[in-house]
């Protein structure tokens, strides 16, 4: 899709998104992903915090300073990337999410990912993880490559619980690194893939799959 659909398209959900009364959090404000429209990778979230919240833009507070850290620090812009979040209204004093706030924000986060149409998606944070990977556990996931379908999806630590935890940060740093090789590689592993699933269909049927586990084997 040319980039001018594609931003009119995630204008328009955003709008019907911003107008839905039906969805919980209301008394937060709105707050929609951000980026290019013409993204390969897209990050995804949990939920606004209060800077958020305030500023109407995803990713600005401090977790935020550090996000635009480490796409700094491989070599990105972020205003080429794409940053969203499941959920688009700040809960309350930053509590979790409830279940049935994630279940009503998931078909909206399905048509962003669906109209960007990115080839990466790093999820960051287990919510967002889950929301790709149900079984996944962030602990033991991150920094490994899975398909979903025919994107690539690398689950991140959350930059906020890497700024509590000096190991949590460096096993994102180096999750970065990682996720910086993905959009060169993508191409190569999804001719591999498309071989393999013509081969031997009935291996492949599972939507999801993990690909590769260390940074040695993707480079
Ligand atoms: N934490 C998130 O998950 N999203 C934001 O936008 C900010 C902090």
């Amino acid at each position: 899709m040319p980039q001018e659909n594609k931003s009119k398209k995630l204008e328009e959900l955003k709008a019907r998104m911003a107008g839905d009364e039906s969805l919980p959090l209301q008394e937060a404000n709105f707050v929609f992903g951000e980026g290019s429209a013409q993204s390969e990778v897209m990050f995804i979230g949990e939920a606004p915090g209060a800077s958020e919240d305030k500023l109407g833009r995803p990713f600005v507070g401090r977790a935020g300073k550090l996000l635009d850290k480490l796409i700094d620090s491989i070599g990105w812009k972020r205003e080429d990337i794409y940053i969203s979040n499941i959920v688009k209204r700040r809960p309350p004093e930053n509590r979790d999410p409830f279940p049935e706030e994630l279940e009503a924000y998931r078909p909206y986060l399905t048509e962003e990912i669906e109209t960007l149409n990115p080839k990466i998606i790093a999820p960051l944070g287990r919510y967002s993880m889950n929301y790709i990977l149900p079984l996944a556990k962030i602990s033991n996931d991150h920094g490994r490559v899975f398909w979903w379908g025919e994107r690539l999806v690398i689950p991140l630590y959350h930059p906020a619980a890497a700024l509590r935890a000096t190991n949590v940060l460096r096993a994102l740093e180096i999750d970065f690194h990682k996720l910086k090789l993905l959009p060169g590689k993508y191409d190569e592993f999804l001719a591999e893939r498309r071989v393999k699933q013509k081969a031997n269909p009935a291996e492949h049927k599972d939507k999801i799959e993990q690909i590769q586990k260390t940074v040695k084997e993707l480079l």
